[in-house]
């Protein structure tokens, strides 16, 4: 089955070519990164104009290195929540469109659900039940994995996702955006101990996060350096900061994972990416025998691919959307898609 997928959540326009579900035949990504850094962040309109700019001419490129004709799709899949709404209503459209006139089915996928399966692309052999770590720019997420489409939060930020925190201290910093990649580099060769900053407890909820405080804290440090005129150590800073969120993060997930008996961790999400999380994650899997799943960088961020993955396992269990698909800017990850938004059926 050839699913052509269509991911504009925010502010990477994506279309990929996959089949069956696991096999990538194209994975075209046109990032609007450079644009927003020049105002510290996404500016949504601008996102949403851009999807529209190129949407078609990635799509034409991603069938042409795929080496097929838009006759031979068998399905469009699309993001339709959780992101940036006019963002997702682009790619909605879009894909709305194209089911209409190749006169395919067209599958919803939820984005954090994508997430999830870049993992299946990355690593063939595997498959649910299995505990997974979402970390992205919007959600920072602990899931119990139980099958393809039948997944439950067991915890989650109470603010900022880990993302965000990476972002906005790589700011203050004085890093462009996106954050996370350069406050990585910076990172790296500093003292994770230099500096003490807190790590998040909620009582009662024990995977669940907050990241706000960190955020605070190294905020104040930095300002409290400036008025002082003193200069500041950035790359152990930044050490301890990645330290901080590793920390926080890998507990939890550790304590789940042994909760819940898993023996499979599934990492996922653009902050997977992280060079201190992903080798703070290998050493605690390899301490009590877990086998560990972080896709590669290319897969880590927002693409096409894990869509169209993702579409392939719903629409096994009978997902379609119809004409009147609509797109949220918030939506929960266990929601049975299909009942919650009683779709028509289209084809
Ligand atoms: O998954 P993603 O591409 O988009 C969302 O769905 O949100 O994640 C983007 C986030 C950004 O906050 C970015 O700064 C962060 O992932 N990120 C990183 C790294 N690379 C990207 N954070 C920490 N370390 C990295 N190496």
């Amino acid at each position: 089955m050839l699913i052509l997928s269509i991911e504009t959540s925010c502010d990477e326009t994506a279309v990929a070519v996959t089949r069956n579900g696991r096999e990538v035949l194209a994975d075209e990504i046109y990032s609007q990164a450079d644009m927003h850094a020049l105002y510290g962040g996404v500016v949504p309109e601008l996102a949403s104009r851009n999807h529209i700019a190129v949407i078609g001419r990635l799509s034409d490129m991603a069938l042409e290195k795929a080496g097929i004709t838009r006759k031979q799709i068998d399905a469009v899949a699309v993001t339709f929540a959780p992101g940036l709404i006019g963002a997702l209503l682009v790619g909605v459209s879009f894909a709305k469109g194209l089911a209409l006139a190749l006169e395919v089915p067209l599958i919803p996928v939820h984005h954090i659900r994508g997430h999830i399966a870049a993992n299946y692309i990355a690593y063939p052999e595997l498959e649910p039940p299995f505990l997974s770590l979402i970390v992205s720019g919007g959600n920072s997420l602990i899931a119990d994995v139980r099958g393809y489409t039948d997944i439950r939060i067991i915890g989650s930020s109470r603010d900022d996702a880990a993302g965000e925190c990476f972002d906005k201290v790589a700011r203050v910093l004085g890093l462009p955006y996106p954050g996370g990649k350069p406050l990585d580099e910076l990172s790296r060769g500093g003292d994770d101990t230099a500096f003490k900053l807190p790590r998040s407890k909620i009582d009662g909820y024990p995977y669940d996060m907050s990241f706000s405080g960190l955020k605070t804290a190294v905020v104040n440090i930095v300002h409290n350096a400036e008025q002082k005129g003193e200069t500041l150590d950035t790359s152990s800073l930044a050490a301890s900061f990645a330290y901080a969120v590793s920390d926080t993060l890998i507990p939890r997930t550790m304590e789940a994972a042994r909760e819940l008996s898993y023996n499979k961790i599934a990492i996922a999400g653009g902050v997977a990416a992280n060079s201190r999380i992903r080798a703070d994650f290998e050493k605690a899997a390899a301490a009590e025998s877990k086998t560990l799943y972080i896709p590669p960088l290319s897969l880590c961020g927002d693409n096409g691919a894990m869509i169209g993955c993702q579409a392939y396992y719903e629409y096994l269990v009978d997902c379609r959307a119809g004409m009147a698909l609509n797109a949220f800017a918030t939506m929960d990850v266990d929601s049975s898609i299909s009942t919650t938004l009683s779709f028509e059926s289209f084809k």
